[in-house]
């Protein structure tokens, strides 16, 4: 799909489709819009569409009136949903070329960048593995927007890419996707964009002492990857240095403490946080942020072979602390404690990891809200401030030092689990016990990293969360 600007006037653009935006309670400009809301075939809730066809006045085929919700609710995030809306409507009627016109104080860039990301993530479908003659797939070859800038249409556009880039990681099958491929596809990108990437292997790892990682992965014949990508920036404006840990387990069955066979499909998604670090280094790259930032993703495949571990093993993690494995289907904790370690010895003044981490997180905040955890209420506001601003829902659970005595172990300095209840939490103190002090934010994605059902704007299937949110972030320091 190509993106670009439109320079004529509105009425002067040959396209497919001319999209405008009618907002809700209010009388849009225009005779179309006007009739339709007259009619009640539109009311200008977000993502409605209208179309008519052979609009007078214009050269394009058609108009599109699309509902953008009430104007006082109206923002980038808003603009997002509303252009992948559009996208997904006129994806499958074949209609080939779309312009969207954006109306007055729509043409900064964040509205501009908020369409273009929204049209390429509504473009991506996750059916690369179909083999169906796709002879008669509709696409968007073009799509055109008209009174944007020239800033936010790049910005949009790397964006976009970088989170589809995530989603297609995450959308690969667990047979596929093994942690070696990861760290491949890893390798690949940062030499695409110019950054520098570093892949411990098991051997490395085992003369580390990456002993709480090495017991998760020893139940599977696939080796583990310990990836390293760095950005450094020409010019820093600060000394701190920010570490983005992501997840990896390419494939979680639970390990001995197996998981049910229903739904366990879905856990190849568990190296979502990983690839949405990996995605935001990408857009990184391109968008050179002034601050150093490294990416860390411990990838692991979660197995129950007969080198599995048990419950009840004892494992030494990479800051020298014994953790009591109660359950080794709570292995996402297990190998960001060696990550969290490992970032602290790179120097990292910073953290923020995301992670697939609890099906308790889920039971607290469903799809809807991203689970924040943490011990630096700063930290906390600037990643709050920056998942704001790229329209992804975050809500801070509370970290009282109470809930770090359900990790009390008779055997070792720690276990691993804390019983059924406040799971979201204990587990967040089971990664805070291993952050020694440094400012740290954890994001437990496990409700937002996989769209359940389609959206409007949005394939069923990996979302790509907080990739853009992390670039925000950068950007923002
Ligand atoms: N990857 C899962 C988290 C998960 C579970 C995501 C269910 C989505 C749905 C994680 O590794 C896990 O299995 N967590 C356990 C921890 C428990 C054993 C303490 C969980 O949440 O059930
Ligand atoms: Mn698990
Ligand atoms: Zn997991």
């Amino acid at each position: 799909m190509e993106i670009k600007l439109a320079n004529q006037a509105p009425a002067e653009i040959e396209a497919d489709a001319m999209v405008v935006l009618a907002f809700e309670g209010t009388t849009p400009q225009g005779e179309p819009a006007r009739e339709l809301f007259a009619s009640g075939e539109l009311t200008g809730a977000s993502c409605e569409t209208a179309i008519v066809h052979h609009p007078s006045g214009y050269k394009a085929k058609r108009l599109v009136v699309a509902g953008a919700g009430k104007p006082e609710k109206f923002s980038p995030a808003e603009m997002r949903k509303v252009a992948g809306a559009v996208l997904r409507v006129l994806k499958p009627k074949g209609v080939g070329s779309i312009c969207l016109v954006l109306g007055d104080g729509q043409g900064s860039d964040d509205f501009t960048s908020a369409a273009v990301e929204g049209a390429i993530l509504a473009d991506f479908e996750p059916d690369q593995y179909k083999t169906d003659p796709k002879k008669d797939e509709k696409k968007v070859d073009a799509f055109l927007i008209a009174g944007g800038s020239a800033a936010g249409l790049n910005r949009g556009r790397i964006l976009g890419e970088s989170q589809n880039f995530t989603r297609e990681l995450i959308n690969e099958p667990g047979n596929i996707l093994t942690p070696t491929l990861l760290a491949k596809r890893a390798r690949e990108m940062a030499a695409a964009n110019g950054l520098e990437c570093e892949v411990l292997d098991q051997a490395k790892m085992k003369e580390l002492g990456m002993g709480a990682l090495l017991g998760v992965s020893q139940g599977s014949e696939e080796p583990p990857a310990f990836i390293i990508v760095r950005y450094r920036p020409q010019k820093a404006t600060s000394q701190d240095h920010l570490a983005l840990i992501g997840k990896g387990v390419t494939f979680d069955t639970g390990g001995v403490s197996i998981k049910p066979s229903e739904g366990m499909e879905k856990m190849k998604y568990d190296m979502s946080g990983g690839a949405a670090v990996l995605g935001a280094m990408r857009a990184i790259a391109q968008l050179k942020p002034a601050v150093t930032i490294t990416a860390i993703v411990p990838a692991v495949e979660n197995m129950c072979g007969s080198r599995a571990q048990r419950p009840g093993d004892i494992v030494k993690s990479l800051n020298g602390k014994t953790v009591e494995v109660l359950n080794t289907d709570a292995e996402g904790r297990l190998i960001l404690i060696d990550a969290i370690t490992y970032a602290q010895r790179l120097g990292c003044t910073h953290m923020v990891d995301i992670a697939t981490l609890t099906g308790s997180v889920v039971v607290a905040l469903g799809h809807v809200n991203i689970g924040a955890f943490t011990n630096h209420e700063g930290l906390l506001q600037k990643v709050l401030t920056a998942t704001k601003a790229e329209g992804e829902k975050t809500w801070q659970m509370p970290m009282d030092e109470e809930y770090k005595e359900a990790l009390k172990s008779p055997f070792a300095d720690l276990q691993n689990i804390g019983g059924r209840p406040a799971g979201s939490i204990t587990a967040a103190w089971f990664l805070n016990e291993f952050t020694e002090g440094k400012p740290w934010v954890h994001l437990d994605v496990a409700g937002t990293a996989w769209n359940d059902e389609a959206k409007p704007f949005l394939a069923k299937g990996p979302v790509g969360v907080c990739v853009r949110s992390f670039v925000r972030l950068a950007e923002n320091w």
